[in-house]
């Protein structure tokens, strides 16, 4: 899509968002579609803690919220299967997970395939999983970074959209590189989304895949 064409707020693509805490990059997400940087709606937003922070900010902006809170399910599969019916009821486009603390069965990310993105704070396929920045300062990396891919059933391992190198100073520590990362995930979270859309919008398939 052109940069100089706006879509009408209804025809723009909607996001269910997946939080677990804080929100900040749903915050930032939801911003840049309110006001028009990113051509999308937030349908949704869902979070798998009732006191997850980001629940009340995305209120305040005016956003739908549901509570799905893992611990009053009997397996991963029953949490798994409500979480998909309270998504099928938004039926977003996109299925973005921002900070959604929670591994998915393979079951429901073949549901949401190709239509399912993560941002991970590492320069994937470096260091999946917990503590990235504290294991990329212990390797001693010259950066760290932030990924943002499609959700596989392998965790944080789906294809690559985009990523955020950010350098890693001699006096850093897991929470100053956090902090920088962060920063540079709100934009290329944004960055992704759009690009995604815009693959979507031209192309006659269904598939994202870079
Ligand atoms: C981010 O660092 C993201 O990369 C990771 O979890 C964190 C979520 O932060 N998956 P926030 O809740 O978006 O502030």
């Amino acid at each position: 899509m052109p940069d100089d064409t706006t879509t009408p707020i209804a025809a723009r693509p909607s996001l269910a968002i997946l939080i677990s805490g804080r929100g900040s990059n749903m915050i930032a997400i939801a911003r840049a579609c309110q006001s028009g940087k990113l051509q999308a709606t937030v349908a949704l937003v869902i979070s798998n803690r009732p006191d997850a922070p980001g629940l009340e900010a995305a209120r305040q902006m005016g956003i739908e919220t549901a509570v799905i809170d893992h611990t009053t399910f009997v397996s991963r599969h029953e949490f798994d299967q409500a979480l998909h019916q309270r998504l099928q009821q938004a039926h977003p486009d996109w299925v973005v997970l921002a900070g959604f603390m929670r591994i998915l069965t393979s079951e429901f990310v073949d549901r949401w395939q190709g239509r399912m993105l993560n941002i991970h704070p590492s320069l994937l396929p470096k260091y999946p999983g917990l503590d990235t920045h504290a294991r990329a300062i212990a390797a001693g990396d010259s950066h760290a970074g932030a990924s943002v891919h499609i959700v596989s059933p392998e965790l944080d391992a789906g294809p690559v959209i985009s990523q955020v190198k950010v350098a890693i100073e001699p006096d850093d520590t897991a929470e100053s590189l956090a902090h920088r990362v962060l920063h540079e995930e709100h934009a290329l979270y944004i960055k992704a989304l759009q690009q995604c859309i815009d693959r979507n919008s031209n192309s006659a398939s269904d598939s994202v895949l870079p």
